[in-house]
């Protein structure tokens, strides 16, 4: 909208929360302050505060002592500005662009995920200068090695599958974890992989029964007296919309091999509390190299990270495209190779 040096900046989270929103806001708001001398405003609420200019004022010192704090100190929402009311009609878009011109602003950074990043992208279009930065638990936004949050779910979902090892043991059960992912199996491949997991169920990889079945008799049979299974949420099941993949897998197992089983379903633990060392870092490199933008005019962008280097992709190629875990990838392979069942072996 205007070519001046950038003086004045407004932050928005949205989407779903994750541990590292903080750390994100403080890495760009600092840098922006200190760096660069700009002004730095939060808007409520993800994209509402944007439509309905309800912001505060972000000096230096109301960034400090967040960075260790889980959720958003800006409140977050999953508002899509763009999608047209049930008349057909929308007056949200210019109500932005109408926030933006009187708060005199120069570039909105908006730190979310999929969603996010494809509203970060029709703004951009409208004329707006804006810099998105890849947040979610689920590590599948497109364009990017790695979101921040993503480690941080990997760690309590990990925690939680080891202490269901000793209670499996104890009772020779089989357990099932169901973890978060969306659409995307990263969650239940890491923290399956890290915690030790006899059978891991992605989206990715097409699963049958039988194979599941097999596995966990093999286990009985050579005297392992329990089984755990570590299943993403997003895996289809003949149950699906009724209840969960972690119930639809323990009745079946239960009725099948008559074997005790028990289910969990992590659920928004996932999401909440302080983020992880490696989740502090990731956001405030990400939020830094924002700020850095900003300053260079690189607007229109996603900051990522690639072969572990800070780069932009452009917000035109990321939306509308998710980032899931390839069926040939690396940690896949060496799990086979152990004896780790993705449910697709016989
Ligand atoms: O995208 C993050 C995520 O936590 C997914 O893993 C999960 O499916 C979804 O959000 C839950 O969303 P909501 O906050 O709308 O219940």
């Amino acid at each position: 909208m205007n070519q001046r040096k950038p003086k004045r900046i407004g932050i928005l989270t949205a989407g779903g929360d994750c541990p590292g929103l903080n750390a994100a806001i403080r890495g760009v708001g600092k840098t922006a302050i200190v760096e660069y001398g700009m002004e730095v405003i939060g808007f409520s609420a993800g994209y509402t505060g944007l439509i309905h200019k309800q912001y505060m004022e972000l000096k230096e010192k109301d960034l400090s002592g967040i960075l260790t704090l889980g959720g958003t100190i800006l409140g977050t929402s999953r508002e899509k500005p763009f999608k047209p009311d049930k008349d057909g009609g929308n007056e949200k878009p210019d109500l932005i662009k109408q926030t933006y011109r009187e708060l005199d602003l120069d570039c909105v950074v908006c730190i979310g995920g999929n969603g996010t990043m494809k509203t970060a992208h029709f703004l951009s279009k409208e004329g707006m200068n804006v810099i998105g930065i890849p947040k979610t638990i689920d590590n599948d936004v497109w364009g990017t090695d790695v979101t921040f949050g993503f480690d941080s779910a990997v760690q309590i979902a990990t925690e939680a599958i080891d202490r269901l090892h000793s209670t499996a043991n104890s009772h020779g059960r089989v357990m099932i974890i169901e973890v978060m992912g969306h659409n995307a199996g990263w969650i239940a491949l890491y923290a399956g992989m890290a915690g030790g997991g006899d059978i891991i169920l992605i989206p990715e990889l097409e699963y049958n029964m039988r194979s599941v079945y097999k596995k966990i008799e093999e286990r009985y049979d050579n005297n392992k007296p329990y089984s755990i299974i570590v299943v993403a949420e997003g895996i289809n099941h003949p149950k699906k919309g009724t209840m969960s993949a972690a119930r639809y897998l323990s009745e079946a197992i239960s009725e099948f091999t008559g074997h005790e089983s028990r289910e969990t379903v992590l659920g928004y633990i996932q999401r909440g509390g302080s983020p992880t060392p490696m989740d502090r870092i990731l956001a405030t490199r990400y939020g830094a190299f924002a700020a850095q933008c900003i300053a260079e005019g690189n607007f229109g962008t996603m900051v990522a990270v690639k072969d572990n280097s800070l780069t932009t992709v452009p917000l035109a190629d990321v939306g509308g495209k998710l980032r899931l875990v390839d069926k040939e990838h690396p940690l896949i392979l060496k799990a086979r190779k152990m004896g780790v069942s993705f449910g697709d072996e016989y």
